[in-house]
């Protein structure tokens, strides 16, 4: 594949580990241990495309309204998953981030996730970011604060605020912009995700559930992307020029 069309930055929202269970007779429970089978080999995916930035949505705002078992058993696949995958992406190069309001975690997943930043923070390999207990919502309202703190003390005029310093108060601002999005399990929906840093991302969505996304699957994703002309507000004609020149 052109290596120009490659995504630097994908961003998944990967669903449908639930009704992958129950089509299967199994608990949901079944359907996220599988799905996190399926992370380790998009990340291999990802790896062989030369995709740089990789970020996932593991638990949203909202997931905190699941039945609490269905919460606290993905609670513990976090911290089993942590532990267990964290030298292997240690030792494969892989800087892992985590995205969200972490504060709301159980202090042994928290001290982990410092624990698995700080062990890889110099992995100069793929980025992966995790997104635990995020929510655009959150992530702006968080941004809104800190702008508003700056100018109760005085460092920052209001009118000066802009989109790029608010873009710099948000999750992924120190990354390039997600070029792809990707969501399996077949909802056309973005459900809270990076509201503002979605804004010119290629949407690509699939009816098949995120534990049988397959190496087939993760490449019709890329074709799609490569086929695509992004504009960003110019024209077709333009965007053309500009390649050619
Ligand atoms: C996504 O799969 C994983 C999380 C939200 C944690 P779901 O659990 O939402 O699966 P479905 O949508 O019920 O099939
Ligand atoms: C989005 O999936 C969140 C994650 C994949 C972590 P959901 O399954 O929670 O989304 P909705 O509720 O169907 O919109
Ligand atoms: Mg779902």
């Amino acid at each position: 594949m052109n290596h120009s069309r490659i995504p630097r930055h994908i961003v998944i929202i990967m669903d449908g580990n639930g009704r992958w269970a129950k089509k299967r007779f199994l608990p949901r429970y079944a359907g996220h241990k599988a799905g996190v089978e399926t992370v380790r080999r998009v990340l291999n995916f990802c790896a062989e495309q030369g995709v740089e930035i990789l970020t996932l949505f593991a638990f949203s705002s909202e997931n905190w309204r699941r039945p609490q078992k269905e919460v606290s058993l993905l609670m513990d696949l976090f911290v089993t998953a942590l532990q267990r995958e964290v030298n292997n992406l240690n030792k494969n190069n892989v800087r892992l981030h985590i995205i969200g309001a972490r504060e709301a975690f159980p202090d042994n997943l928290q001290k982990l996730i410092v624990e698995a930043e700080k062990l890889t923070e110099n992995n100069a390999g793929l980025t992966l970011v995790i997104a635990a207990n995020y929510g655009g919502h959150w992530d702006i309202l968080e941004a809104a604060k800190q702008l508003a703190q700056k100018v109760e003390q005085g460092v920052l005029k209001s009118k000066d605020i802009n989109e790029s310093l608010f873009a710099e108060q948000l999750c992924l601002a120190d990354l390039p912009k997600p070029d792809l999005f990707i969501r399996t399990g077949g909802e056309k929906r973005i459900s809270n995700f990076l509201l503002w840093q979605l804004a010119y991302a290629e949407m690509y969505f699939t009816d098949t559930l995120w534990p049988d996304f397959d190496k087939a699957t993760f490449i019709e994703a890329l074709k799609s992307f490569a086929s695509r002309q992004r504009r960003f507000g110019r024209t077709g004609d333009q965007v053309e020029e500009e390649e050619n020149a």
